[in-house]
């Protein structure tokens, strides 16, 4: 009767055993792909860019979202539709109100003039109608603008 046990035991040891080695095998792919996809060489600059950029994602989200809508093709909000700015001429939404100051500009949206236009709208645009969104910490306006670049790729 003792051996019958160990014998019965000794049976359910082997099929563990047998079933353990497949089941390891994807585990230990999946261990050795991820270095080997690629990451490495090209992670370095990249987190660096990503992670201003999503800084500045979640600036855009608590100062400029209420207003502007950043999808293509997404309707316009108070302010009108970011989507591909950086580039694009200042007062480029067909149906949106621009004040005159900002439609008549002649502005090309580069970093530098968002920077401008993020650090006093009112200044850079007399009578705008872009009451808020000011950004006063440079770092802040930096960030914006790298989330702004990245929607505009
Ligand atoms: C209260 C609503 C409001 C907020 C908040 C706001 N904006 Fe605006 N924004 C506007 C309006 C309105 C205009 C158009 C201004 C004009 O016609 O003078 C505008 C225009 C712009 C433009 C020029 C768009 C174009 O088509 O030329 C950019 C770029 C911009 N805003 C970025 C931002 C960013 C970035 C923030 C957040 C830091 C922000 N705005 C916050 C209302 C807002």
């Amino acid at each position: 009767m003792q051996q019958t046990k160990i014998l019965f035991i000794g049976l359910i040891l082997a099929a563990l055993s047998a079933c353990g080695s497949p089941a390891e095998e994807p585990a230990e792919q999946l261990i050795v792909a991820k270095p080997g996809a690629g990451a490495a060489p090209d992670s370095s600059p990249a987190p660096a860019a990503g992670d201003l950029a999503s800084k500045g994602k979640a600036i855009f989200a608590a100062a400029c979202a209420a207003c502007h809508s950043v999808e293509a093709g997404e309707a316009s909000g108070a302010g009108p539709n970011l989507h591909g700015i950086l580039g694009a001429k200042a007062g480029r939404v067909k149906d949106f109100a621009y004040s005159q100051a900002m439609k008549t500009s002649g502005v090309i949206w580069t970093p530098m003039e968002l920077d401008l236009l993020l650090a006093n709208p009112a200044a850079k645009f007399p009578g705008t109608a872009m009451a808020a969104g000011k950004l006063t910490d440079a770092a802040d306006r930096e960030a914006v603008i790298a989330y702004l670049t990245d929607i505009s790729k």
